[in-house]
């Protein structure tokens, strides 16, 4: 067989991009199956209480409407884990922005003309929707997300703390934030003979499947959901979401395929956002920098629907040593939209104020914040004592520094004026855990040289149906032409969802085994292969788990060059780079996208995305792409990507670590250090909007 050892890591184009860019390419509400209908949900414009009195009558009579379902002719749904999704089922108003109706239609413009027809009035409840004014109802969760102990204390902190010749102890606020993704979330529903399919955004569809099943009790076998491109999720679609509950209730209630797309107000409020936190840092060093504590205490809020707590003090357990540590969070349950996952969750939030704090340390000391990060730098994981498969955050750290041309900075604050403009530099360190999930692939080898792999995985952007076939070509030592990759859909073998940077790895190792696997077959078979073509699969349940005995995390270290203008407060980010120590990169061009798309969401998160809960109703205002301000190309600097050589034999066969998401983690603190660096003022807290840095 010939070699063709370079396929992984090569910078690959990505298969879609062409069918992408020129429309060719249907995302889930591009589907429009002969009778498709159209349904517009009813939002709550109250935080709390029932509604009183529901008239569709009104609603009705427009040209063009169908019906309008409502709590007491919707459906009866099955029990599910995730209360955000039990709408219609009664008359109480959990939060602003909860369904209470949804009106279907011949058009689009009909059924939201309907929606805005329906008579709602409610019995209001006093309501709490900002995290401040609760902090004092604030509990203990017996856990934080990701399964992660609430608190963890190593040694004794407070007195460690207290005795410590330098002491840093800071508050650092970040608001709630929304991830709205470039492709809303939308679905398209067809109940037909006795089948629903359905084409849902959404970055794992065979979780959709099982939900909806359960949902509507049906046996998944009757359901196939289709999720072929995504026009982005960052979490937003990694959990079944209300539209899809709510397209389907249509769909079965009329009997003819049913359309949903979420507009961009109504998706902040019904597809999570990243809760707020506020933190508290205590740092405690010895005159020489040595750590004696770490003391990182996060308050979050979630909704009155369901507990969901951002783990944003888990990562100051993984990144420094230090004689004792306490981290620990608390939640208050509010009137407020259920907060969900978003890019990096817990680490993006944590880690801001964890390595601003480390900053101000630095500063405290007259220490160089790389040298000061490299002085703490710890053998084995701190709290849980284990060794690291691999951790080269220094060596990230220099490399960057020799990148940015870190030497020459002058460490003082407020003294590089060009006109109106302040100018600094800063640094943060980035940490995200190495996460897997078992998946299944199939491989199969047909006669006239074609490869097809096939896997239920989801392309959320990132360009899996390339990776993969590197992945298989490396694998079977074909070329990488020769595969063929068949994602995005529940009738193929069942995987996991792209989330948790773990998607690759996943999907990645079953491809992988079923391809070695494929060439074995291939190897032992003589004369020509069967007009079907040979086929081989793999379930990776066994191998691939979360359980390890090491510690594994990718970490990477951010740098950021930011100008301040003195008169209005605006800042500017002049120059980012990121460098990066994350196993094997398995496509060097799809990996730089990934990781300059993950520092352009910290950006957003440094300077302008701020969601803002109105106290008096509850709602999320401003939340629109005119209010809520995501990067555009005139916010974007000159921004690069490397990364370092890391090899690492305790991952997968592919030797690779996540990258989708820690991007994101370290570049809202380097360019609040940068800020700080510019002007000599601490900003905590975040967006650095000119009001605040005025
Ligand atoms: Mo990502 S927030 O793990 O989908």
């Amino acid at each position: 067989m010939a070699s063709h050892a370079n396929a992984l890591g090569a910078p690959i184009e990505r298969r879609e991009g062409r069918a992408k860019v020129t429309g060719e390419a249907l995302y889930a509400t591009e589907y429009t199956p002969p009778g498709c209908l159209y349904a517009w949900p009813v939002t709550a414009t109250v935080a709390r209480g029932r509604i009183a009195s529901l008239d569709i009558a009104d609603a009705l009579a427009l040209p063009d409407v169908v019906d309008v379902l409502t709590p007491e002719s919707a459906p009866r749904l099955g029990t599910s884990d995730d209360a955000t999704l039990a709408v219609l089922q009664d008359a109480k108003v959990p939060h602003h922005g909860w369904p209470v109706a949804v009106a279907i239609a011949g058009t689009i413009e009909a059924a939201r003309a309907a929606a805005e027809a329906v008579r709602v009035t409610y019995a209001t409840e006093p309501h709490e929707s900002v995290l401040g004014d609760n902090t004092a109802d604030a509990y203990r969760p017996e856990e934080a997300n990701g399964g992660h102990p609430a608190e963890r204390r190593r040694g004794e902190p407070e007195e460690a703390f207290a005795a410590a010749p330098v002491r840093v102890d800071v508050r650092y606020r970040v608001p709630p934030l929304h991830n709205h993704p470039m492709e809303p979330h939308g679905a398209t529903v067809n109940w037909h003979d006795g089948r629903l399919t359905v084409y849902d955004s959404s970055q794992g569809s065979d979780t959709v499947r099982s939900v909806l099943a359960d949902l509507f009790g049906l046996p998944e076998e009757q359901v196939t959901v289709i999720s072929e491109h995504v026009g982005g999720g960052f979490g937003s679609k990694g959990t079944p979401r209300p539209h899809v509950v709510l397209a389907a209730m249509a769909s079965l209630h009329t009997g003819r395929p049913v359309k949903l797309a979420l507009s961009r107000r109504q998706l902040t409020e019904l597809v999570g956002h990243r809760a707020p936190t506020e933190h508290r840092l205590r740092l405690g060093s010895d005159v020489d920098g040595t750590l004696a504590s770490v003391i990182h205490e996060v308050t979050t809020h979630t909704s009155r629907v369901k507990e969901f707590v951002e783990q944003a003090a888990v990562p100051a357990r993984v990144m420094y040593a230090s004689g004792s540590s306490l981290t620990d969070h608390k939640v208050a349950a509010l009137d407020v939209p259920t907060p969900s996952w978003m890019r990096a969750p817990g680490e993006a939030p944590g880690m801001y104020a964890l390595e601003s704090a480390v900053d101000e340390l630095a500063c405290a000391l007259g220490l160089d914040p790389i040298e000061l990060r490299a002085r703490n730098e710890p053998g084995r994981e701190p709290d849980s004592g284990l060794p690291f498969s691999s951790r080269h955050l220094v060596e990230c750290l220099r490399e960057g520094a020799r990148r940015f041309g870190w030497a020459d900075r002058d460490p003082r604050p407020g003294i590089r004026r060009e006109g109106a403009w302040l100018t600094g530099t800063g640094v943060a360190s980035a940490t995200y855990p190495v996460l897997v999930s078992p998946s299944r692939a199939t491989v199969t080898a047909h006669p006239d040289g074609l490869h097809v792999v096939r896997v239920n995985a989801t392309d959320i952007g990132t360009g899996a149906r390339t990776v993969l076939a590197q992945v298989a070509a490396d694998a079977l030592g074909v070329g990488v032409e020769s595969v063929r990759t068949e994602i995005g859909s529940t009738g193929l073998p069942q995987a996991p969802l792209a989330g948790g940077s773990s998607g690759t790895a996943s999907w990645g190792w079953a491809v992988h085994d079923a391809s070695r696997a494929l060439a074995g077959q291939l190897q032992c078979h003589t004369g020509p292969l069967p007009p079907d073509g040979l086929t081989a699969s793999a379930d990776t349940k066994g191998s691939a788990d979360q359980r390890s005995a090491f510690a594994r995390h990718a970490f990477g270290a951010h740098f950021a060059q930011v100008a301040v203008d003195t008169d209005t407060g605006e800042v500017r980010v002049r120059r980012l780079l990121g460098v990066y120590a994350v196993g094997r990169v398995l496509n060097a061009r799809t990996a730089t996208s990934q990781f300059i798309g993950g520092m352009v969401m910290g950006l957003g998160m440094a300077l302008t995305e701020r969601g803002s809960v109105d106290p008096a109703s509850g709602a999320f205002i401003g939340s629109d792409l005119a209010g809520y301000h995501v990067p555009a190309h005139a916010d974007v600097p000159a921004i690069e990507a490397h990364w370092i050589e890391e090899w690492d034999d305790h991952l997968n066969p592919m030797g690779s670590k996540g990258i989708g998401e820690i991007g994101i983690v370290g570049t809202a603190a380097a360019i609040g250090n940068a800020v700080h660096h510019a002007t000599g003022v601490r900003f905590r807290e975040l967006p650095l909007t000119p009001d605040r840095v005025h």
